[in-house]
């Protein structure tokens, strides 16, 4: 599976089977978030891999009781150590941290995606609790839960607003291409758009 097509064929998958996901594998879901860029390469990103079935109830528990979380085979507990961060930077450090743990995060989910392994992003849970049941130390927070899994069901489709209504042209609001290059980069991209329509279709 090259690039693009790990890219758009990922979907949040919230049903796994009952299969269990191997050491090997996580590792190399993680590898990938390394290679991630972060802010002044300070790599922040710290990931807690949970597998006992009594922690994942918990996790399932304290993200607003989204019980599917503990069907998930394992789950990724992504935290950052914002320290250095805030040294080099003062208050951009938490903007950088954000931006910095998403990009990993988001390399881990193609990567998944690429080996057949079906997850999902979990950002809505208790902090606090979440931290003492992890004893993860005061210096460091929990910034994205992940889910990690083998899945029978095709996972649905979600709606992705089209290209030609997210990007503009050299400033806020022109959708005319004046620019030669560009020019012909929005007729591949329009190719392109219609390509996948098509596929969809059938
Ligand atoms: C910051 C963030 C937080 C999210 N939190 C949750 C969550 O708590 N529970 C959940 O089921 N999905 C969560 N998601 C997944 C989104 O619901 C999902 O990405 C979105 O509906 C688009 O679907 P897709 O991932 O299949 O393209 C989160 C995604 C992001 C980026």
């Amino acid at each position: 599976m090259d690039a693009r097509e790990a890219i758009i064929t990922r979907r949040s998958v919230r049903e796994y089977k009952d299969k269990d996901i191997g050491l090997s594998t996580i590792e190399e879901i993680i590898d990938a978030g390394r290679y991630a860029p972060s802010a002044g390469n300070i790599q922040l990103w710290r990931v807690i891999v949970v597998k006992d079935e009594r922690v994942k109830n918990k996790i399932a528990r304290l993200a607003m009781k989204q019980s599917w979380i503990s069907q998930a085979p394992a789950v990724l507990v992504v935290c950052s150590n914002k320290t250095t961060l805030k040294s080099y930077y003062g208050k951009r450090a938490d903007k950088y941290a954000m931006q910095t743990i998403s990009a990993a995060v988001q390399n881990m989910l193609i990567r998944a995606n690429s080996l057949g392994v079906g997850t999902c992003w979990v950002d809505t849970f208790e902090s606090k609790a979440l931290k003492r049941e992890l004893r993860i130390p005061e210096d460091t927070n929990p910034e994205v839960i992940i889910t990690l899994g083998y899945s029978d069901k095709k996972a649905r489709a979600s709606l992705k607003v089209d290209l030609n209504k997210i990007v503009y042209f050299e400033r806020w609001g022109n959708l005319e291409v004046e620019n030669k290059i560009l020019k012909e980069l929005s007729s591949k991209i329009k190719k392109k758009i219609n390509e996948n329509k098509k596929k969809k279709k059938n």
